[in-house]
């Protein structure tokens, strides 16, 4: 049985390994931020003392004490979402310049089966290993992972402030709310929190991807209709091979690959919508500048319909300018969430928490938004959920554990969205307290504001930044006069 003293394991695993990785893992990117990666003899179950007993798994995290000042400085600690830790760290700049303002330690830290952290090896997302991927049990990592730094460290008194961008953001409000002697405050960015507890519009999301291009160019967002109806048409004419040459897809398509083929086009817009970064940038793929509208250029520029379709979704699935076709199955896997789960192991990992705990039953109907039909009920997704996992989503259940939308109860969380950014809709909009703040930014994406500055930055993310430094500022601040020795 392996030891259930975290810490210890930490210290062991620290030692020459970490300190091999550091060397070479350090990129060239502005900043520098020296990250040091390492791994946490992390506990298998925290809510239930026989099926695992003293079990453990080795958590991934990255540490950077660049700009720490030891004893002043706070902790910003990174929840790390669906995906690989490396890349929230290298697309998260803000969270450095400001540990360098504050002379902060700077951690993050993965979740529980992604990238590194797999409890069960390569197998950990066979069917039947799933059972200990929740986000109860992702928090309560954090929370664990957290206490042992301090202590290892000597700073059990350091605020600690929670980030994160997307499902990460969504976890740092989740710790603010359910750790909050832990975290003295959070910055949820991009955080869907009331969409995923069942209470938004379905038909939300992709009204808003449709509107990022309706307000590039009309004329773009009427392109993109007529390409799927000259689709549509096409196939109810049983005219197959046409669509097959012209799109250009691997396979000679035909009946039953419609809405394979209508889930991969409407992914490449859902991918530019979110990343309509003002600059190039790396995160889900390499992109240029303003996305949506290097794909409506692309679009109009051959005459809009099906070839105008297929350059477009080239961005996203043809970024190297190599494929010779499109593998529609392969290039992008239809699953529990309709807006993508990527590919890989991560990819069956997301699959799975939107089989459970987290609801994206998001659809498209070709009225409110510009994309064909294709439905996504609660019972199509009981069906797909009961049949790839042998699960069965529970009504509410994020509700009860994580409050839904009702924040009442809640202090000190940031809640910042991108009026460009399809997750927003599903999201906290408005102050809800003196300290459950909204921040909205004009022209900005998925999480713009945890990106590191840029000259082509829009003024008002600019603006949003400052602000979220000035809150973060007072709530270390807060913390440490509340502990404060007494007379
Ligand atoms: C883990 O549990 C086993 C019994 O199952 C026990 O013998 C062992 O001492 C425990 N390890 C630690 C570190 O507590
Ligand atoms: C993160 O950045 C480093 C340095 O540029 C690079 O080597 C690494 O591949 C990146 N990792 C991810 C997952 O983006
Ligand atoms: C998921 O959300 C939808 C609304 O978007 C709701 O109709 C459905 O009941 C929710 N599912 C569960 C299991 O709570
Ligand atoms: C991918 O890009 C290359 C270069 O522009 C082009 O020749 C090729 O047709 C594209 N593939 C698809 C499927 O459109
Ligand atoms: C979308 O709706 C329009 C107007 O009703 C219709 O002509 C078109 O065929 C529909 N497109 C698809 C892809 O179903
Ligand atoms: C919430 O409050 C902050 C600061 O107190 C303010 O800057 C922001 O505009 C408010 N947000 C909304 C959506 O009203």
């Amino acid at each position: 049985m392996p030891r259930l003293c975290p810490l210890a394991a930490w210290k062991v695993l620290s030692g020459t390994l970490a300190l091999q990785l550091a060397l070479d893992l350090r990129g060239p990117w502005a900043g520098e931020p020296g990250f040091r990666e390492d791994y946490f003899e992390q506990v298998l179950d925290h809510f239930n003392f026989e099926r695992f007993g003293n079990k453990t798994f080795r958590q991934r995290f990255l540490v950077s004490e660049k700009f720490w000042k030891r004893g002043e400085g706070p902790i910003f600690f990174y929840t790390g979402n669906e995906g690989d830790v490396w890349s929230f760290a290298n697309n998260s700049g803000f969270i450095l310049e400001l540990a360098a303002q504050e002379a902060a330690l700077v951690v993050f830290a993965e979740h529980r089966y992604y990238g590194k952290s797999l409890p069960f090896g390569a197998l950990s997302t066979q069917r039947g290993n799933t059972e200990l991927l929740t986000v109860e049990q992702a928090l309560a990592d954090f929370a664990v992972l957290l206490q042992a730094l301090r202590v290892s460290l000597g700073v059990q008194d350091a605020p600690t402030i929670a980030f994160g961008g997307s499902y990460g953001g969504m976890l740092s409000a989740y710790m603010r709310m359910k750790y909050p002697h832990l975290v003295a405050g959070a910055l949820a960015a991009s955080a869907p929190i009331v969409a995923v507890a069942g209470l938004g519009d379905t038909y939300q999301f992709f009204r808003d991807v449709t509107a990022d291009f309706e307000g590039q160019s009309p004329k773009c967002a009427q392109g993109v209709r007529d390409a799927f109806r000259q689709i549509k048409d096409l196939f109810l004419q049983k005219d197959y091979n046409t669509v097959s040459k012209v799109f250009g897809t691997c396979q000679m398509l035909s009946g039953q690959d419609l809405t394979q083929l209508f889930g991969f086009a409407r992914n490449a817009f859902t991918v530019l919508a979110m990343m309509d970064y003002p600059y190039p940038t790396d995160f889900l793929g390499p992109l240029p500048a303003n996305p949506v509208k290097a794909g409506c250029d692309r679009l109009l520029r051959e005459n809009q319909g099906m070839e105008g379709l297929r350059a477009l979704v080239g961005l996203v699935y043809n970024a190297s300018g190599t494929k010779p076709c499109y593998n529609i199955y392969q290039q992008y896997q239809s699953c529990a969430d309709p807006t993508g789960c990527g590919s890989g192991p991560d990819s069956e990992a997301w699959d799975y928490q939107a089989c459970t705990e987290i609801n994206l039953t998001f659809a498209s109907n070709n009225v409110t938004d510009m994309f064909p039909e294709l439905a996504f009920t609660e019972a199509m997704r009981q069906q797909y959920c009961l049949d790839t996992w042998g699960v069965w989503p529970r009504r509410d259940w994020l509700r009860t554990s994580f409050w839904g939308a009702d924040l009442k109860a809640a202090s000190n969380i940031i809640f910042s969205n991108g009026n460009l950014d399809p997750w927003a809709g599903g999201g906290i909009r408005s102050n809800r307290s003196a300290s459950v703040i909204a921040v909205t930014i004009e022209g900005g994406a998925h999480h713009l504001d945890l990106r590191g500055s840029n000259p082509a930055d829009p003024s008002s993310v600019v603006e949003a930044r400052k602000l979220e430094a000035t809150l973060i500022h007072e709530w270390v601040k807060a913390a440490r006069w509340e502990q404060r020795p007494g007379p």
